[in-house]
């Protein structure tokens, strides 16, 4: 990771986190349920996503110091709540996740699957009760619940697990996997600070970099679960041998040169409108993936 994100993730993960860890719990009017969704958010990982929608912002020349964070923090609700039900004994049944137990280790399969419940429509209430205008309230519900409903992560998650140990995907329909269980939401994270900034002009290749990111994302998770390791991770590795994987189809080599062909592609978006933003921090976002990987 190179100076520029360390430092804007340094400046903004504390702001993201206390205000995560004021809005969950009280949201709830059952203690246990209250505990289970706070439990998973509070447990940390890395805001990725509502980074990237800050970094947008701040990419547009959008001041975001005085911003109401509630709806730009709505997918990590939403990221969160996938991260819980993807753990789950009926999916991929994990016991580790941001270095904690799994929700359903701690709370149960039952109380697991509501807190994911919970967080999934918290999010769409944060969408809405803020003062933003209420047309891009509008556009951002519509934009999330496209990204995150059927036809986008729920989607992926759904191609995954009907596969897994089944069918071996030819490379086309992995990507198509990859793209909806990850890059969805992550499409949304750079759309919702397009909708929020009013970035229209520059929406096309925004999003062009954010469906690159998006792809390199989950074939970076895929290979970090043959190369990665559990403290650092967070999650257990070598979990993915029955799975439809960038690395069980074309080998370490072969997703590690897809990753950099992705990488590359999404750093040319970027480039297309350097004369009318500064993309630095945006294109700062692929040093997250640490490979040797040339320019
Ligand atoms: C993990 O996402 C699940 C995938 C989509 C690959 P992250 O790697 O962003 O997980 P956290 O939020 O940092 O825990
Ligand atoms: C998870 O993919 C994608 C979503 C949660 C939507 P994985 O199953 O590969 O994620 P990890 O490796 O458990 O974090
Ligand atoms: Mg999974
Ligand atoms: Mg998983
Ligand atoms: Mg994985």
């Amino acid at each position: 990771m190179n100076k520029q994100l360390l430092e804007f993730q340094n400046e903004w993960t504390p702001i993201i986190n206390e205000a995560l860890a004021n809005n969950v719990v009280k949201n709830s009017d059952q203690k246990t349920l209250g505990e289970s969704m706070a439990y998973s958010v509070d447990a940390g990982g890395k805001r990725l996503r509502p980074l990237l929608t800050l970094a947008t912002l701040k990419s547009l020349g959008i001041e975001i110091n005085d911003m109401d964070l509630l709806p730009i923090l709505s997918i990590e609700l939403i990221h969160t709540y996938s991260l819980i039900h993807d753990d789950l004994p009926a999916m991929d049944n994990d016991d580790l996740r941001r270095g904690k137990p799994t929700n359903h280790m701690v709370f149960g399969s039952g109380m697991a699957t509501l807190a994911g419940d919970g967080l999934q429509t918290l999010a769409f209430q944060w969408l809405v009760n803020n003062n933003l205008p209420i047309n891009d309230q509008v556009k951002l519900v519509k934009a999330l619940a496209q990204a995150a409903g059927p036809k986008g992560m729920v989607a992926g998650q759904g191609i995954d697990i009907f596969n897994e140990g089944k069918t071996k995907l030819d490379f086309k329909q992995l990507q198509t996997l990859h793209r909806r269980k990850t890059g969805d939401l992550i499409h949304y994270s750079v759309l919702a600070g397009i909708i929020i900034g009013h970035g229209d002009e520059l929406k096309k290749e925004l999003l062009k970099f954010a469906d690159s990111f998006g792809l390199a994302f989950q074939i970076y998770d895929d290979i970090l679960d043959v190369v990665g390791d559990k403290a650092s991770l967070g999650k257990p590795v070598n979990q993915d041998q029955d799975k439809n994987t960038y690395t069980n189809l074309l080998g370490l080599a072969g997703a590690q040169k897809k990753l950099m062909e992705t990488i590359k592609m999404g750093k040319k978006s970027l480039d297309k409108i350097s004369q009318q933003i500064d993309i630095s921090l945006l294109n700062s976002f692929f040093t997250y993936f640490e490979l040797n990987i040339e320019d």
